[in-house]
């Protein structure tokens, strides 16, 4: 694991994107994992940028979303397929047929997810996987006590993440109850993986993710396991790391990320 520190909130989320553009130009047909929430939109924001400027290529890309909303269908303004949309694929040339997300308004939500498992290995996996990290320390719906081991499945939503996502449904009380979500084994079997955490509301979780034991009480904790996984962060998010000195000189010094300095 690496913990990159930025400034601000604005060049971590520019940094994430210029992470995501670099692999998209070294390999076209990437299998890239995608997350919702208020942390990625700066980062689609700038890979739209990037799309139009510069002309990054999606043509080839295959998406992957952590996670939907269990019972919302992807018209609903809610819904994560919407987020995604709205966000990047509207504003991007790649093909939504190649992106996908669980069906939340599956009948059978115990397929869907074996489904879902099932097409992510038919594309040989995950190349880069971007995460977030919730107020209780979930990546994708992964809520505390979730198995390491866990794979894709339906997941009851606990009160922390109620109150975080609930705001940003016109009625609170529809937000629904239940997830569905990548497990933390599906994540932790991406080649690469980038969390972003911004603002210091997450400055205490991130580090006991980081820094602290392995507990699936806080299930980006597993991340640890991750061979190559890279935790971008802003100054605010980082004031409770342990390590700081020590992630700001591997970055000033090593040649790997000269390109990002
Ligand atoms: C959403 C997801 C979640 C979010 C997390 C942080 O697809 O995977 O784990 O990343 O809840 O959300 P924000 O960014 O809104 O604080």
């Amino acid at each position: 694991m690496e913990v990159v520190i930025q400034k601000d909130s604005d060049s971590a989320s520019k940094m994430v994107a210029k992470m995501v553009a670099r692999a998209v130009k070294i390999k076209p047909d990437l299998v890239l994992g995608l997350a919702t929430g208020r942390t990625m939109e700066p980062v689609y924001t700038e890979l739209v940028r990037i799309h139009k400027e510069e002309k990054l290529d999606f043509s080839a890309c295959r998406t992957f979303n952590l996670d939907e909303y269990a019972g919302l269908s992807g018209e609903n303004k809610h819904s994560y397929r919407h987020f995604m949309n709205r966000h990047l694929f509207d504003h991007i040339n790649i093909d939504k047929k190649n992106t996908h997300l669980p069906n939340g308004t599956a009948k059978d939500l115990v397929k869907e997810c074996a489904d879902y498992e099932a097409l992510i290995a038919s594309c040989c996996g995950i190349d880069l996987q971007l995460l977030g990290i919730g107020s209780d320390g979930h990546i994708g719906f992964n809520e505390p006590l979730s198995a390491f081991r866990s794979r894709t499945r339906v997941q009851p939503l606990n009160k922390a993440t109620i109150e975080q996502n609930s705001p940003l449904f016109d009625r609170p009380e529809e937000m629904p109850r239940h997830g569905i979500t990548m497990g933390v084994s599906t994540i932790l079997d991406s080649k690469s993986c980038i969390l972003l955490a911004t603002g210091d509301a997450k400055a205490e979780i991130l580090a006991k993710a980081v820094e602290g034991p392995l507990t699936s009480m806080i299930t980006a904790s597993a991340l640890q396991f991750h061979e190559h996984c890279t935790i971008v962060v802003d100054e605010a998010a980082s004031v409770k790391l342990q390590g700081k000195e020590h992630y700001r000189w591997v970055f000033e010094n090593e040649p790997e990320w000269a390109e990002f300095r």
